[in-house]
């Protein structure tokens, strides 16, 4: 497949140059939230690309080296050579110094949390609203002990007197510390003031700008042609579907497979969302069949995951063709995709070689030969909270737009062992009363993910006079904020005890009811 990447806004952008900081990804959040458009590239890109980003100012994050190591990173001069605002952010301010032959003194004695600076002066920090005082968050081995020529300090704390330096004639500013982070409470002022104040810019980057924008470049680049999506129903494809069918309205045909492993009507509500209310073409796929069919017999999760994977890629791909030969015999040349940013630079970093595979994901990758689209990426450079807010703008329900995540294989990791629909029936129920029961107890927003489990498993229990041996159930809810590491939700024991009776009520399959109490790690989210 051919890779074409998104055209951006060509005016008001921030560039940000990445020297490895765990951070790093934050800076570029930030300076969106202040409206301003910004990309990320590792610190080392080409001196053209750099000019050709045609930026109005530059940051340059924080980073794990050393400017003294002998391999350590440096500023390409051409950042200096644009004669625009530059702001360097920890190891960007002390390669910034070493540059115009500053002192950086190294250590091994790292300052880390939180640290009170005193606001000497310059255009960047003067204007914070509790200044002179100002909480910050430290995490820094090496500082600055001499300016270089022309620079003054423009903060200090008693550990580190140069804690912000700036050399106001060029608009070079440096900061030791990390405003990008929430433990600064003044950094996103700090960022807005960098943004607005000293680069000049607006608040151009809002949802109605970039739809507008989105829009008018994809019919730029997509022209009479035809577009296939792979609709799931998840934030990210739900998006892009909003998004083409505003742009390109007919010329995009959606597929929506449904594999029989969904939560409780969810066909019909992508559906009646997409097809009835906003009038997308979208051809439902009923492959509950093919897929139990290939997971029938199977109950390791990494075959499942496989089966899944491989089925998907079928189905999609036979769809594919139908479409592609058209009633009216127009071939399809694009195949739209919901990749986000947070994935093209996870992708970039994950070149370098990765630890141990724990759970195989599957996405529309790896589609035959013989389907030979181009990619049409419209999220391509957007986050998360972007691409929702856009949802929200683009029209569709809010409930959907900020629903919990939904693994790719769905029902078939949370079916322990093999999957039968008899199963997934009977969990599809006890999750939507899971679900119903946390939105009424106001809990949904403020657990991260919840789900309910199968377990193939038989338990007694007493109804009435009567005896019943029947499977189980597992709730599991967590909080977290990426999804790395969470921490079992907390839930209050009434709505555990009302999920609980209405399942062992309502579904007479079930006569048992666990709440799940494990983190992650040891273990992951999902149970398989
Ligand atoms: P784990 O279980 O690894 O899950 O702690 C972390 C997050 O990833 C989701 N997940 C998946 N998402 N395809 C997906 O698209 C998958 O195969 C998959 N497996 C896990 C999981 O729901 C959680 O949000």
């Amino acid at each position: 497949m051919t890779q074409t990447a998104t055209p951006t806004i060509k005016s008001e952008r921030i560039l940000i140059l990445d020297f490895g900081s765990q951070y790093s990804q934050l800076i570029a959040r930030r300076v969106r939230e202040a409206g301003v458009f910004c990309e990320m590239y590792p610190w080392d890109i080409e001196t053209s690309r750099i000019s050709e980003f045609e930026a109005d100012g530059v940051i340059l994050s924080g980073g794990p080296e050393s400017v003294h190591a002998s391999d350590a990173p440096k500023i390409n001069a051409a950042v200096f050579g644009l004669g625009i605002p530059v702001l360097g952010i920890c190891y960007g301010m002390q390669a910034m110094a070493s540059h115009f032959g500053g002192q950086v003194q190294a250590s091994d004695v790292h300052e880390f949390g939180a640290a009170k600076i005193e606001v000497k002066g310059g255009a960047l920090l003067s204007g914070l609203s509790i200044e002179p005082n100002l909480d910050v968050w430290m995490s820094h081995g090496d500082k600055v002990v001499e300016l270089p020529a022309g620079f003054e300090v423009s903060a200090a704390t008693p550990s580190c007197p140069i804690a912000a330096m700036s050399r106001e004639s060029d608009h070079l500013y440096g900061l030791q510390f990390h405003p990008e982070v929430t433990h600064t409470p003044q950094g996103e002022a700090l960022i807005g003031r960098f943004v607005h104040e000293i680069c000049g810019l607006g608040h151009a980057w809002n949802s109605e700008n970039i739809i507008e924008l989105r829009v008018q470049q994809m019919r730029e680049q997509i022209g009479n042609d035809q577009v296939l999506l792979g609709l799931s129903g998840g934030v990210d494809s739900s998006v892009v579907a909003a998004l083409l069918h505003e742009a390109i309205g007919d010329q995009l045909t959606c597929v929506f497979v449904d594999n029989g492993l969904l939560r409780l009507n969810e066909g019909d509500d992508v559906m009646r969302i997409f097809a009835k209310n906003l009038g997308v073409k979208v051809i439902r796929v009923d492959a509950e069949d093919q897929f139990l069919g290939a997971l029938a017999g199977l109950s390791d999760p990494e075959d499942k995951r496989k089966a899944i994977g491989k089925t998907f890629i079928d189905v999609f791909a036979q769809a594919a063709r139908d479409v592609s030969k058209g009633s009216d015999g127009k071939k399809v040349k694009w195949l739209a995709q919901g990749t986000i940013y947070p994935d093209v630079i996870e992708s970039a970093k994950s070149h370098q070689g990765k630890a141990h595979v724990i759970k195989s994901h599957h996405n529309v990758g790896g589609l035959p030969d013989d389907l030979d689209f181009d990619l049409v990426e419209p999220l391509r450079d957007l986050f998360k909270d972007e691409v929702r807010k856009l949802g929200v703008a683009l029209g569709l329900p809010r409930d959907m737009i900020y629903r919990h995540p939904f693994p790719g294989p769905g029902l078939g990791v949370r079916i322990l062992g093999e999957v039968k629909k008899e199963y997934a029936d009977i969990l599809r129920r006890a999750d939507d009363i899971f679900m119903q029961e946390l939105r009424a107890f106001d809990w949904y927003d403020k657990t991260a993910q919840a789900f309910a489990v199968f377990q193939p498993v038989k338990s007694v229990g007493v109804v009435g006079d009567g005896r019943r041996y029947a499977w189980v159930i597992a709730l599991r809810a967590v909080e977290t904020i990426d999804f790395m590491t969470a921490r079992f939700a907390h839930l209050p024991y009434d709505l555990i005890e009302t999920v609980s009776n209405r399942i062992m009520n309502e579904i007479k399959e079930v006569s048992r009811v666990t709440y799940d109490v494990s983190s992650k790690p040891p273990a992951t989210i999902e149970w398989e």
